[in-house]
């Protein structure tokens, strides 16, 4: 762990901050089942801004009149007993040898400690959660703000965090762009196995298995989001996670699958034969989103924008939509009039980081789209879906349902395609449906 990163990341925050007081808490657990948890899984700022992977913590950095920063960490203490239970924890001597910190001091502590550190502080960051957090820090506001007697400054504003955090998170640093590398290697191992494995004999949990247990090698830490493994019309459902049906031959599987490495999450999706051989119908909607995937990458340089990417994505599938009869009308009149979204009812991309939809703003201060610049991931999918039923579409298009997605990241003249070796073009796809199993250097062991 770098603490000197993560130490540098919080003078970052504390420069777009007006004096005051910024309070990040970890994630707790979450109930499973009665007395029982998931897994736990940080918050995504606290992490950004710590590294620490404990739960129950608060992050406290106060920023002086002169713009100086103090930071303080509220952690669990050590406790022998909970730890023969529940796994060590660092306890507060460590943590302050893991983190180039200030002070560390035990999170059952922090209520009692809280009004006093509100005190002369003239605002409070912090994002309202709706658990017990939200009650402590209000208590302790409410309690400085009794203070009539004290000559002291009390805050008079509190300031929603999460922007700030996010506008730091826009621009990936070199650790960040290479932990996505490395998860992009299971993932594209993941991809390119499922496309070997897959037939109609296979099922969508048999390759959803397969994708968790590459996702779970090595040092990578699983999926990123729950894996969508959608044969035919299932794909229609755009979350679709039950991933429990058979394949059926002549169907097209559409994957949505990406690991996470170092707190990175990957993400993307290829679509591709239960059978190994796209049908004719398949095909043509395969090679329109596929074009409409190059032209929105045409504008993935600095300073375009995501909604420029969007729009020349649209136009693609509009005038492939148009040529085969579903759309009546002109490409500006399509454009206008969004029917369209019937057969493609989401946006082209979106931030890539911590989160898999990165807590990135989409928007400046002036309320304008974020240019594009070196450093930005951002992903690129653009999608057709066409339900059984839609009398509107010829036959053999009903229940089909494409996407591509691909993962971009935005360099000085234009952009590298972080899953560029992930098959994409139909010849690579149908060539790696008839890989042998064995070609792969995958142990199930
Ligand atoms: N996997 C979710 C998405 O593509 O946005
Ligand atoms: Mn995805
Ligand atoms: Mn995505």
């Amino acid at each position: 762990m770098d603490k000197t990163q993560f130490k540098q990341r919080q003078l970052n925050l504390i420069n777009l901050m007006e004096q005051g007081i910024a309070l990040i808490p970890s994630a707790g657990f979450v109930t499973k089942s009665h007395d029982t948890e998931f897994p736990f899984r940080q918050h995504s700022d606290f992490r950004y801004l710590t590294g620490f992977g404990e739960p129950e913590c608060m992050l406290v950095l106060l920023k002086d009149n002169d713009a100086s920063m103090k930071s303080i960490l509220f952690l669990r203490d050590s406790n022998p007993f909970m730890e023969m239970w529940m796994g060590k924890r660092a306890g507060l001597s460590k943590a302050m040898e893991l983190l180039d910190i200030d002070d560390a001091l035990p999170i059952s502590s922090l209520e009692e400690k809280l009004p006093e550190l509100l005190k002369g502080r003239e605002r409070i960051y912090f994002d309202l959660t709706n658990d017990d957090l939200s009650q402590t820090v209000s208590k302790a506001f409410k309690q400085v703000l009794k203070l009539r007697k004290q000559k002291v400054t009390k805050p008079s504003s509190f300031n929603y965090l999460s922007p700030l955090i996010g506008r730091l998170k826009l621009i990936k640093d070199t650790n960040e762009i290479l932990a996505l590398k490395k998860g992009m290697e299971k993932t594209n191992l993941a991809h390119k196995y499922a496309m070997a494995m897959t037939n109609a004999k296979s099922s969508e949990a048999k390759v959803n298995n397969m994708i968790n247990f590459v996702f779970n090698s090595d040092e990578a830490e699983g999926a990123a989001y729950d894996n969508i493994v959608a044969g035919g019309e299932n794909a229609l459902t755009l979350h679709y996670i039950e991933n429990d049906k058979a394949f059926n031959d002549g169907d097209i599987v559409l994957i949505d699958a990406g690991a996470q490495y170092n707190g990175m999450a990957t993400d993307i999706s290829r679509s591709y034969p239960v059978n190994g051989k796209f049908t004719q119908a398949q095909e043509t909607v395969y090679e329109i989103v596929l074009e409409a995937q190059k032209a929105a990458l045409r504008e993935a340089k600095p300073g375009s924008t995501l909604a420029k990417m969007h729009n020349e994505a649209c136009k693609v599938l509009i005038n492939g939509l148009i040529e085969h009869g579903i759309l009546k009308g002109s490409l500006d009149e399509e454009l206008a009039g969004g029917d369209f979204k019937k057969y493609y009812p989401h946006g082209t991309g979106h931030w890539l980081g911590l989160d898999v939809h990165d807590n990135c703003p989409y928007l400046d201060d002036k309320n304008e789209d974020i240019l594009f610049s070196a450093g930005m991931v951002l992903t690129c999918e653009p999608a057709l879906y066409f339900a059984k039923n839609d009398e509107l579409v010829p036959k053999s298009w009903q229940g089909i349902g494409i996407r591509i997605e691909d993962d971009i990241l935005i360099t000085k003249e234009s952009y590298e395609n972080l899953s560029s070796m992930i098959p994409k073009e139909i010849k690579e796809v149908e060539e790696t449906c008839k890989t042998s199993l064995e070609s792969f250097s995958l142990s199930f062991q």
